[in-house]
């Protein structure tokens, strides 16, 4: 017995540590950011309540008094999860946040009887400042952003393209599909692109994710939403920044819902059409009509005679028509895993259609009479440039 004690401390003492706190093991990365508010992300080792500190970013310490606690709420109370979002609210337009992420670990539930929570710990700010992110503002003369699609969980190409993106002096990023070829896990998503982004650029610049059909697939696919959850509760949804205002469009699978890959369970027909009703509305607006530059982002570019599986047919039938009359400078696509650039008129469309490859990143800047675009490799490299003159439709 005497010989087994020190054994016997020593697992206990492993285990207390290994529960007291629950660390951080992806993220943070920003969500449906808007001029007002955005959302932080991040997911812990082990389940915990969680909430999120914001202070100006000033030169004050973040410790310099107490600062605004905005907490995960779900129907009025405080969820304990593994994946964290809080919503910030209340914020002021172009203006520069910082913010620290707190999550508690639940040790023992008991349910009313007894409940009993580890340590509070969070991102470290004795050493840094903690992040910083500034919210969007429709009255910047331009905004710039970078779109990466169809990584397909290559997370060093990931990398890569993204290394330097902090130096862009970019508003926000945009995944535009396919960033992973299904979703198996939760551990597939961080391990395919989404840890590096919280490593680099994603606690500082929100990231609007837009679904690919291969975000479809997969045993845990159902929690994509939970990983990019948007201002509308929808995939699909708006955004204004700079002289431009995007649409986010979902396209659903690119083959019939019945093809017998996806074993009855596809519905992405019907919210294509409840996408078009959507959409009908978002350019009626007076929001969406006020904007110099209108950008539509979505995976699958319509089908022309060269392209033309269902799912692409369907965006040509259902979306086209609509965005045809809407006035609309530009749509991003990618799904293809090559660059093409389509001229007015090449696939039925009023609006040049870019289609970014899956091994080059597109870097933006849109101020209220141009857009220069910029298809960049992995080494730095231009490999195509465009500029694009806007409607100025006001
Ligand atoms: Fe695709």
């Amino acid at each position: 017995m005497l010989i087994l004690l020190p054994l016997f401390l020593q697992t206990n003492r492993l285990a207390a540590q290994e529960f007291v706190s629950a660390r951080i093991v992806c993220g943070p990365w920003i969500q449906a950011a808007g001029e007002t508010e955005f959302t932080v992300v991040w997911e812990t080792t082990a389940p915990a309540v969680s909430w999120v500190e914001v202070a100006p970013n000033d030169s004050s310490h973040f410790y310099a008094c107490e600062r605004t606690k905005y907490y995960e709420s779900v129907y009025g109370r405080r969820p304990v999860n593994t994946l964290h979002t809080v919503k910030i609210t209340g914020l002021t337009k172009g203006t520069a946040y910082r913010y620290r992420i707190y999550q508690q670990a639940l040790l023992l539930n008991e349910g009313n009887k007894r409940m009993i929570f580890g340590e509070a710990s969070g991102n470290d700010l004795l050493e840094h400042r903690g992040y910083a992110v500034t919210t969007l503002n429709a009255a910047r003369p331009e905004c710039r952003f970078s779109m990466l699609n169809d990584i397909h969980g290559n997370d060093s190409l990931f990398r890569n393209l993204t290394k330097d993106i902090l130096r862009h002096k970019n508003n926000f990023m945009i995944f535009n599909g396919d960033m992973l070829s299904q979703i198996e896990s939760p551990q597939q998503i961080r391990n395919g692109y989404l840890k590096s982004a919280g490593e680099s650029f994603a606690p500082f610049l929100p990231v609007y994710a837009v679904r690919g059909n291969h975000e479809y697939r997969g045993a845990a696919s159902y929690d994509y939403m939970r990983y990019f959850p948007t201002s509308t509760g929808q995939p699909y949804y708006t955004f204004r920044d700079g002289p431009a205002f995007f649409i986010a469009l979902d396209c659903g699978e690119d083959k019939p819902d019945s093809d017998i890959r996806y074993d009855g369970l596809s519905l992405t027909g019907r919210l294509r059409e409840e996408q078009a009703a959507w959409l009908k509305k978002v350019v009626a607006s007076d929001e969406f009509k006020a904007a110099p530059v209108k950008i539509v982002i979505l995976h699958m570019p319509p089908a022309w005679k060269d392209s033309n599986w269902h799912g692409m047919k369907e965006i040509a039938r259902l979306f086209m028509p609509i965005l045809n009359e809407a006035g609309i400078d530009l749509m991003l696509c990618g799904h293809l895993h090559r660059y093409l650039f389509l001229e007015k008129g090449e696939a039925g469309n009023s609006f040049p259609i870019l289609i970014n490859a899956n091994q080059t990143r597109v870097d933006a800047v849109v101020d209220s009479r141009r857009i220069h675009l910029s298809v960049v490799d992995a080494g730095g490299k231009i490999l195509h440039a465009r500029i694009i003159n806007s409607k100025l439709t006001f």
